[in-house]
């Protein structure tokens, strides 16, 4: 091998050893630039004589071109491989999921809500909110739940150690049955002297408070209360607006009620309301969904309102165990741990 040849050789070796295209223009440049290794052989021509520059220079050309087409070869080479590294780093991975605005929906506790506003609405019944911190007197007193009566203990309330202005201790309303009061007392205020008084004809759903945690009981929870007050508004209407109530909210027309009798301080006679579907998992099952009765004549009194003229129903159910077996849910706990892996099932 002549000297050219391991020229030719070991340009060959430093180009293909270049790993970036920097790297390999400095390897030209070793060979073919200004100061270069073929350069130098160019400029040591002029000492040959005419014959020999023909034959020497002929062989340094030939080398010259022969480094250029490896040259370019490793180009071409450093250009491909860098093409496939950005193709691979800007690669599109169409298995990965699209990017989207995430949907909201309505709580399924909110949902039952507005399913019970609604069917009661459609049957002529306003829709009232109330304070959920309430005074000693509406929660009890009021409903014929006198101070030291035994039956105060029913709820394990939440007591709050503070006074209204009125001197009136405060609780967080263990059942939104102290709406029945504020509502009718406001409606016989607004209607004094009407002759007849309209009918009051409300539900008021809300949040309510009991020392009570497990896998049906939730220290807040809701309540939907229901008042009906006429001239002649009995237990068979109570019957009959409640069961068509259950009927539609389940949307099963052979669902069957009960009414067990029961005590509750503000209803004589009192009643819990049992239901039963005519078909799916519970078929066959008695569940209790409310408590209700004929409203207390004290009650009425309460209401400023004459129980000689005045009568009519209550009822108290949960929305929550509404929404339960509407959805099938066993454990209320769900509803309000605010797992969107959960709450997302019900848009
Ligand atoms: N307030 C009762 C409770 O929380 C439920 C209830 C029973 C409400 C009978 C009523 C009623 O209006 O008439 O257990």
């Amino acid at each position: 091998m002549n000297d050219l040849d391991t020229l030719l050789a070991q340009a060959r070796d430093e180009f293909s050893a270049a790993r970036q295209p920097a790297e390999l223009e400095n390897a030209k440049a070793r060979y073919l630039g200004k100061a270069g290794r073929v350069t130098d052989l160019l400029k040591a021509l002029s000492t040959l004589s005419l014959e020999e520059k023909k034959t020497r220079g002929a062989a340094i050309n030939a080398l010259k071109g022969a480094i250029e087409e490896a040259l370019q070869a490793r180009r071409s080479e450093l250009a491909e491989v860098e093409l496939q590294a950005q193709l691979q780093a800007e690669a599109l991975d169409v298995t990965l999921p699209g990017r989207h605005r995430p949907v909201g929906g309505l709580h399924p506790v909110s949902r039952a809500m507005e399913r019970i506003e609604a069917i009661f609405a459609s049957m002529g019944f306003d829709v009232a909110d109330g304070p959920e911190i309430e005074t000693d007197w509406m929660s009890f007193t009021a409903l014929n739940n006198p101070e030291n009566h035994p039956a105060r203990s029913m709820q394990d309330t939440f007591y709050v150690d503070m006074q209204d202005a009125g001197g009136r201790w405060l609780n967080l309303r263990p059942h939104t049955s102290p709406m029945q009061v504020r509502y009718a007392r406001a409606h016989a205020e607004r209607h004094a002297g009407a002759d007849p008084m309209p009918e009051i004809r409300v539900i008021a759903p809300g949040r309510t408070y009991r020392v009570d945690s497990d896998a049906t009981h939730s220290p807040m929870f809701h309540q939907c209360e229901g008042l009906w007050i006429g001239e002649n508004i009995s237990f068979k209407d109570l019957k009959v607006v409640f069961t068509d109530f259950l009927r539609r909210f389940f949307e099963d027309d052979g669902i069957q009620t009960r009414f067990r009798p029961s005590y509750f301080p503000f209803t004589e006679p009192s009643a819990e309301v049992d239901m039963m579907f005519s078909s799916g998992p519970s078929k066959g099952k008695w569940l209790e969904v409310a408590g209700s009765g004929q409203v207390h004549p004290n009650v009425v009194r309460n209401f400023g309102l004459d129980p000689e003229r005045h009568i009519g129903f209550a009822f108290g159910m949960g929305p929550d165990r509404l929404a339960m077996l509407r959805y099938g849910v066993n454990d209320l706990r769900l509803f309000f741990e605010g797992d969107l892996r959960f709450l997302g099932q019900f848009r």
